[in-house]
């Protein structure tokens, strides 16, 4: 998508098809080994609010990055220069309907983007964000590095199963 529009601009335009209920959201460059049952189930569960997956990574300052204080997730910074967290929010997304008000209210960052990471503070300073760490592997696939890691964690993790 061209600059300027992307992830959450996206999903604004998923609110008639949410028909006022819960959704998840997944970025078609995310690739995962297992999968988000649980996850979703916790979220079913949840009264209200987001649900975020999390992963740890050796490159968290290409990704939206948790800041923890006493355990909670007190903010998520988008792309830092000098991460504070060796986590990534990953690009598997759980909100409340409440998430097409936030995203109304967003204004571009300085990458020219509605962020989705602005959606998730939104919850955060709400004290309404739940999290899990993601089992199994994850990568997105969104540079040509990535996608190769994909494709061979796929192919190893598919022959390892054989
Ligand atoms: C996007 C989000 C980022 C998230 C990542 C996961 O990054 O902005 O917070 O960690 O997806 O794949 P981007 O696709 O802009 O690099």
């Amino acid at each position: 998508m061209p600059s300027g529009i992307r992830i959450a601009a996206a999903l604004g335009l998923a609110e008639y098809f949410s028909d006022n209920d819960k959704i998840v959201v997944i970025l078609g460059d995310n690739i995962i080994e297992r999968n988000i049952c649980a996850a979703v189930e916790s979220f079913r569960a949840q009264k209200e609010g987001a649900r975020i997956l999390l992963k740890e990574v050796s490159d968290p300052q290409r990704f939206g990055v948790p800041v923890f204080a006493d355990e909670k997730i007190v903010r998520v910074d988008e792309k830092p220069s000098a991460p504070a967290s060796n986590y990534a929010v990953i690009g598997i997304y759980m909100y409340d309907h409440r998430v097409f008000d936030f995203i109304k209210t967003l204004k571009p960052s300085e990458r020219g983007e509605l962020e989705i990471t602005d959606v998730n503070n939104f919850y955060i300073r709400e004290g309404k964000i739940a999290w899990d760490i993601l089992d199994g592997w994850w990568t997105d696939a969104g540079t040509f590095d990535s996608l190769q890691y994909a494709s061979n964690m796929v192919a190893k993790t598919g022959a390892n199963k054989l």
